[in-house]
């Protein structure tokens, strides 16, 4: 029976009900992955000496599953994670599925908890859905496993970010990821260097940090878990390059929109926090779970910056735009919504 979920409780936090939920899993043993299943919410059992225990191998994606204003159950892009997730798994050395694997979990999962979808009509709310594949093989010595859990569990969520939809971020000279490393997978060892910065940056007063560079510390990468944009002086939109970023679809999307319905000029360029503070009118941050946020501050060097010089008018429209298609109130010019059968 549908679950009476009150939207404005609802925070970016595993739903307490959770045990209540069903998720997916499916194993990869002798060099083959099972048929997989639907069972109930459970603990994994794990050796002490598996893999992702101790050395990490671990890769996940974040999606989400909403009503549209059809009442039809939907999904953003969902093709895009099942590619991302491929890609991150092979620069883990994890065994690859095909797509029809992870397409087909990700709508078993949503199908077994449609009672858990929360029923908003801003897109702040949704099922939010969490694929991961670890290394669960016991071993000591330092290489890839050679058995895997790939399972997917699912949580009514709220904003990632406050209600309120706008942050202050500290730019630190922290760096997230490295040249020719695992920045642009979704790798769970990216995660653990954000923790204390983030944590020092919320006693601050911020809500997350921006990372910079790991060369010459001063150009912004990302966010903890959203990518980065800049409304420049002269109307360019800006956001950092591909390279060690995480390439978020959200971040995908917006330039799409930008281009293509706004005529903007869209630039993937180094962009310095000097030039921000000093030319931008408006800053966001983007993400499936952060959606569209706006950046009132950013401090650096010991000092705020109030880089909202244009009434966050940009984040607002692209913001009104990505979620009139995401909720079927508008027609879907690139093909992104999905709808779950
Ligand atoms: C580090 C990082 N950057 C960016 C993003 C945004 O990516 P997406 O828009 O695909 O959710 C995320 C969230 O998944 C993230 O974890």
């Amino acid at each position: 029976m549908a679950r009476s979920i009150d939207c404005n409780k609802l925070t970016f936090s595993l739903y307490p009900h959770a045990h209540e939920m069903k998720m997916y899993e499916s194993y990869y043993l002798n060099g083959k992955w099972d048929k997989g299943a639907i069972v109930d919410f459970h603990d994994i059992p794990l050796s002490p000496a598996a893999n992702v225990l101790n050395y990490g191998q671990g890769i996940f994606e974040g999606m989400k599953a909403y009503y549209s204003v059809k009442g039809k159950v939907v999904l953003f892009r969902p093709e895009e994670n099942a590619k991302r997730f491929e890609k991150s798994a092979y620069k883990l050395a994890i065994p690859g599925m095909t797509a029809d694997k992870f397409m087909g979990a990700v709508q078993d999962i949503v199908k077994a908890n449609i009672d858990f979808i929360p029923q908003c009509d801003d897109g702040r709310c949704s099922l939010y859905l969490r694929p991961v594949c670890i290394g669960i093989e016991p071993l000591l010595g330092v290489r890839a496993a050679k058995e895997y859990l790939f399972y997917i569990f699912a949580s009514p969520v709220g904003p990632y970010f406050d209600k309120v939809g706008i942050v202050k971020l500290l730019a630190r000279n922290i760096n997230r990821a490295s040249p020719h490393g695992t920045g642009d997978a979704k790798a769970v060892c990216n995660y653990p260097v954000t923790m204390r910065p983030k944590q020092e940056a919320i006693a601050d007063g911020y809500n997350d940090v921006i990372y910079l560079d790991p060369i010459k510390n001063q150009y912004i990468e990302e966010a903890g878990a959203a990518n980065f944009f800049a409304l420049m002086d002269n109307g360019s939109l800006v956001t950092p390059p591909l390279g060690t970023i995480l390439p978020g679809i959200t971040r995908e999307s917006v330039i799409e929109l930008a281009k293509k319905i706004y005529q903007m000029k869209v630039e993937e360029r180094d962009l310095s926090v000097d030039e921000v503070i000093s030319r931008a009118r408006e800053c966001f941050v983007t993400g499936t779970a952060a959606i569209i946020t706006s950046v009132s501050d950013i401090g650096w060097n010991g000092k705020i910056h109030n880089i909202n010089r244009n009434q966050y008018q940009l984040a607002h429209q692209l913001y009104e735009k990505l979620i009139n298609i995401q909720l079927q109130k508008e027609s879907d010019p690139f093909n992104w919504v999905r709808v779950v059968q």
